[in-house]
């Protein structure tokens, strides 16, 4: 079972310490010449999901699972069309499937084989997401949880999201918040195959509004591996404080952006 993501070690530290210093066009080549292969994602993508979300969830998942599934439930409709992109073990697509028909794609094909047996109402697809050929304009809500981060090409990856979705759809996207993962928190050294390009709140909306308005953006998970922001941020101290404050510490801190998940909800531009 995954440990508690809030001293979740399994992310590295910034890795693209000179980030400041390039121009938009720059980290984008960055990002795509120094990438590995599509082989070489997977390969490493299949032992990850494989290894570690084979069982549970931690506070982090559970989080973002928590709100997307607001988000669905508060748009009253149980007759979506549903993708998620980057569906890893395939743990949030049966939840999904309360709202409507749902496809789950990612590139661990050995980890989608197992989803498929167990969860059949699902239709699980394996590739890469930039390449597989879903029709365009033909899906309500595209829900996609910390993979933007690791595609080699973000705007292409929002692009494409824009395409499959219908007129008005919605994306539904959670992923790491740079300057927590960046700055407060310890983080393991990236696997072989594995990308990883963080992004800040304004990153993030700047990748998203090209092609979506964005209607709700904010910081959930307060978390820190150091310093007085560990003590902030624990889940035990939340939990001690709680029956006096409610979430209102959790609150604060989220407010101030040190939750560890960026949450984005967007819609398709139209026109
Ligand atoms: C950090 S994992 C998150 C998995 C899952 N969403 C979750 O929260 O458990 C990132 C996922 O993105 C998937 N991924 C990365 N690049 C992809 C691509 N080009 N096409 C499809 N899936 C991709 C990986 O295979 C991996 O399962």
């Amino acid at each position: 079972m995954k440990s508690d993501q809030t001293t979740d070690r399994r992310y590295n530290g910034d890795t693209d310490t000179c980030a400041q210093n390039r121009t938009p066009e720059n980290q984008a080549e960055a990002r795509r010449t120094a990438a590995p292969s599509v082989a070489e994602q997977q390969s490493f993508w299949n032992g990850w999901n494989g290894g570690v979300w084979n069982g549970g969830r931690g506070e982090i998942s559970r989080r973002q699972a928590e709100i997307v599934l607001e988000w669905l439930n508060a748009s009253g409709r149980r007759d979506n069309r549903i993708l998620e992109v980057g569906c890893g073990a395939g743990w949030l697509c049966p939840q999904l499937a309360g709202f409507g028909e749902v496809v789950g794609t990612d590139l661990s094909d050995d980890v989608l084989q197992r989803a498929q047996e167990r969860w059949p109402h699902v239709l699980f697809v394996a590739g890469d997401f930039m390449s597989l050929s879903f029709e365009a304009n033909s899906f309500d809500v595209v829900v996609t949880l910390e993979v933007l981060s690791h595609v080699s090409d973000q705007d292409g990856f929002m692009r494409r999201i824009a395409e499959l979705l219908k007129p008005d759809g919605l994306m539904m996207l959670a992923t790491q918040n740079k300057p927590v993962l960046r700055d407060h928190c310890i983080v393991a050294p990236l696997g072989p195959g594995q990308l990883r390009h963080w992004v800040d709140r304004s990153e993030l909306a700047a990748l998203a509004e090209p092609y979506f308005v964005i209607e709700e953006l904010f910081s959930v998970t307060p978390s820190a591996h150091k310093g007085v922001r560990q003590l902030l941020t624990s889940q035990k101290v939340n939990a001690l404080l709680s029956p006096i404050f409610g979430h209102r510490l959790r609150n604060a801190l989220e407010a101030r952006d040190w939750g560890w998940t960026l949450m984005l909800k967007a819609r398709k531009r139209t026109g």
